[in-house]
């Protein structure tokens, strides 16, 4: 944790993943409203947008969290209920889609932990220190869906959720997509919008949701494709995205903070 002091009197917001793409571009957004308390796994990352935001008058505290690994998340969260700040939000933002199936630590499918446990423990942790009417967001993606055009195109299949154990273990239902980590990202998509109801269901007196963002090229989600994956990506498509039947924008489903 930063040492600089936060005030204790302005709203708080906790976001994951602040340190690049949608997380940081709302991050510095939600300064505008209140004290924005960062949760990522590197702490320069994390400070460099705390700067950021500290230049332009406002506040900021950074908080170091591997979600992919349980015990980072468990010390986060004591962290951030030490700070006794009056939490308004939390936006589970934080994601990863690589390209191949990889394990963490404790040998658990690393897309499945970063995208699905490490953020549901981290709001499990939290929920009983919000307040009535507290938001708590999901950012979910289309490409849990298998219906979903676009993303089939792209060589999606949809989530493909078998059990808890088998997406911890790394295993889909068949007939998934030949890109390697594709089914992983798409299953842990498909987690957070289970997730999300859950909360909802059990938790009532808090504001649950799940956002899909729409497609936002040039963050550092795609890092790990080839370079021609890359480049139709980041390159291609926003060109393309105007005449795209399915186009989505971040100005659209994806403002923030969510209206009550
Ligand atoms: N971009 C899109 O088109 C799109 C569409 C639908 C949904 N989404 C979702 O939107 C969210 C943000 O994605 P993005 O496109 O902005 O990607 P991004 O630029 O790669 O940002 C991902 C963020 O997650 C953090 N992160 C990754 N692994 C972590 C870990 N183990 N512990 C803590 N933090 C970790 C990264 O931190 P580092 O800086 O340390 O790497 C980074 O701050 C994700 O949940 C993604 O699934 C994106």
């Amino acid at each position: 944790m930063s040492k600089k002091t936060v005030p204790t009197n302005r709203n708080a917001y906790i976001i994951t993943g602040p340190t690049s793409g949608i997380g940081r571009a709302t991050a510095l957004e939600l300064a505008k409203h209140g004290t924005v308390v960062l949760v990522g796994r590197d702490l320069g990352r994390l400070d460099e947008v705390r700067k950021v935001i500290e230049q332009k008058g406002q506040h900021a505290v950074s908080v170091v969290c591997d979600l992919s690994d349980f015990f980072s998340v468990r010390r986060a969260a004591a962290e951030i209920i030490a700070l006794h700040l009056p939490i308004v939000g939390l936006l589970n933002n934080a994601g990863i889609m690589p390209t191949r199936a990889t394990k963490n630590a404790l040998g658990w499918d690393m897309t499945f932990a970063t995208n699905h446990l490490g953020p549901f423990a981290l709001t499990e942790a939290l929920v009983p220190h919000l307040p009535d009417g507290a938001n708590v967001v999901f950012i979910a993606s289309a490409v849990e869906n298998p219906e979903h055009k676009p993303a089939k195109a792209v060589g999606f299949r949809g989530g493909r959720y078998i059990s808890a154990e088998a997406s911890a273990r790394g295993e889909w239902k068949p007939g998934g997509s030949k890109m390697p980590g594709a089914d992983a990202y798409a299953t842990s998509k498909q987690a957070n919008l289970a997730t999300a109801m859950a909360f909802a269901r059990e938790t009532p007196r808090l504001r649950f949701n799940a956002l899909e963002p729409g497609f936002t090229p040039n963050t550092g989600l795609a890092r790990g494709t080839n370079v021609l994956v890359h480049f139709l990506l980041n390159y291609i498509l926003p060109l393309l995205a105007p005449f795209l039947k399915y186009w989505s924008t971040r100005s659209g489903p994806g403002a923030w903070p969510p209206k009550s």
